[in-house]
């Protein structure tokens, strides 16, 4: 008999493995077979605080949402999948029907239903129902971790993206954690030829560097807008994407970006209002976009795998099995500094 096991979050800091009913496909949905599911910041934030701002974790709860795995069933109603598909799946599942959805913005849509927020359960667990239009099939020679990681890679696409870079851009990117990494590899991916990259944490700069910034920043040493000045001779960066979500790093934005440049937020800040110099904005005629999430990208981010174009091997650098998953977090939650990405194997 196949056993389906979930890893409920009982309380703050508490996981419990138990069993769970064996998932039954609706006509236009698959099962996966979980192989890998990536530890995110949220997952991590939910664990410690049961909260992210208004989401509030009530009840048992399941976290994860980086995840891929193998279809071993396939519904009624199901064309484009077959069973032994490795697949990675989009956690956002959307209405379909709203004005978001309709022009292609589905990640503005007010109804999703994102895996591991709540009240929706995420992925720690061996078997899960998911809509087949939101499972990307991979190519033999990308595998189900890469697959896991597609989720982060989108969120970086997706800033290098709203940022237009391209060609030849001078990015900026405040932050070198997981996203801040993808956002290198993306830009680097999209043509930035110039990729500065801050942190305070020499670790994740070095790691920077690895994957191809072209200048790493410690911002614990050095006056990172001074030496970005300088580092441009003046003019500034074509591209700042703020990752950190620290309120120092959201203030540098508006002087570290080019006149007629363009600024992105991703980093959550721990507060929502930031004192911040819109004089520079205007005197500069600089853009500010953000991301949320993203939209239409696994499949950019696959091919982009698939082809050797984006190499995310060297993002992981812990990994633990599902039997493990608390003691995981709890390492997570205790050696911030030194985790980049952690990764959970079933
Ligand atoms: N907008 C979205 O859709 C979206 C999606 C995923 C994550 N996020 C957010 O993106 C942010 C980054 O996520 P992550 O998983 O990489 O987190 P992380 O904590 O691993 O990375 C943040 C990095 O910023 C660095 N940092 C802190 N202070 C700094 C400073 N003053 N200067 C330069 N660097 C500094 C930290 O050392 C760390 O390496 C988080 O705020 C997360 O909530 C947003
Ligand atoms: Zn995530
Ligand atoms: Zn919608």
């Amino acid at each position: 008999m196949i056993i389906n096991r979930a890893a409920f979050m009982t309380g703050l800091g508490q996981m419990e493995i138990r069993e769970i009913e064996m998932p039954k496909p609706k006509p236009h949905e698959v099962i996966v077979k979980l192989e890998y599911c990536g530890i995110c910041g949220s997952d991590v934030h939910y664990y410690e605080n049961g909260r992210i701002g208004d989401f509030v974790v009530e009840g048992d709860f399941i976290l994860g949402h980086e995840c891929a795995g193998v279809v071993v069933e396939t519904g009624s109603a199901v064309t484009e999948l077959s069973v032994g598909d490795r697949v990675c799946l989009e956690p956002g599942i959307t209405c379909g029907q709203c004005e978001f959805c309709k022009s292609g913005k589905y990640n503005l849509c007010p109804a999703v239903e994102f895996l591991a927020t709540p009240p929706y359960h995420g992925a720690f667990r061996d078997y899960l129902a998911f809509p087949e239009n939101m499972c990307f099939k991979l190519p033999a020679n990308v595998t189900t971790l890469e697959g896991a990681l597609v989720e982060p890679l989108s969120v970086g696409l997706h800033a290098a993206r709203q940022g237009s870079v391209t060609l030849g851009s001078t990015v900026v990117i405040l932050g070198a954690g997981c996203i801040g990494l993808c956002t290198l590899l993306a830009c680097r991916a999209y043509g930035a030829t110039n990729v500065i990259v801050v942190d305070v944490l020499e670790n994740r700069l070095a790691a920077a560097y690895k994957l191809g910034a072209t200048h790493v920043i410690n911002a614990a040493e050095h006056d990172a807008v001074a030496y970005i000045d300088e580092l441009t001779n003046g003019r500034g960066a074509d591209v700042v994407v703020e990752t950190a979500g620290a309120v120092v790093t959201v203030q540098q934005t508006s002087y570290l970006v080019k006149r007629g440049g363009t600024i992105v937020l991703v980093g959550m800040a721990p507060q929502d209002t930031i004192e911040f110099n819109f004089a520079k904005i205007l005197a500069k005629e600089a853009q500010i976009q953000s991301v949320f999430r993203y939209r239409n990208l696994y499949p950019t981010a696959i091919q982009a795998l698939a082809s050797g174009m984006i190499d995310l091997k060297g993002i992981v650098t812990h990994q633990f099995e599902f039997d493990a998953l608390q003691e995981a977090l709890d390492f997570v939650t205790s050696n911030k500094r030194d985790v980049v990405k952690a990764i959970i194997k079933f």
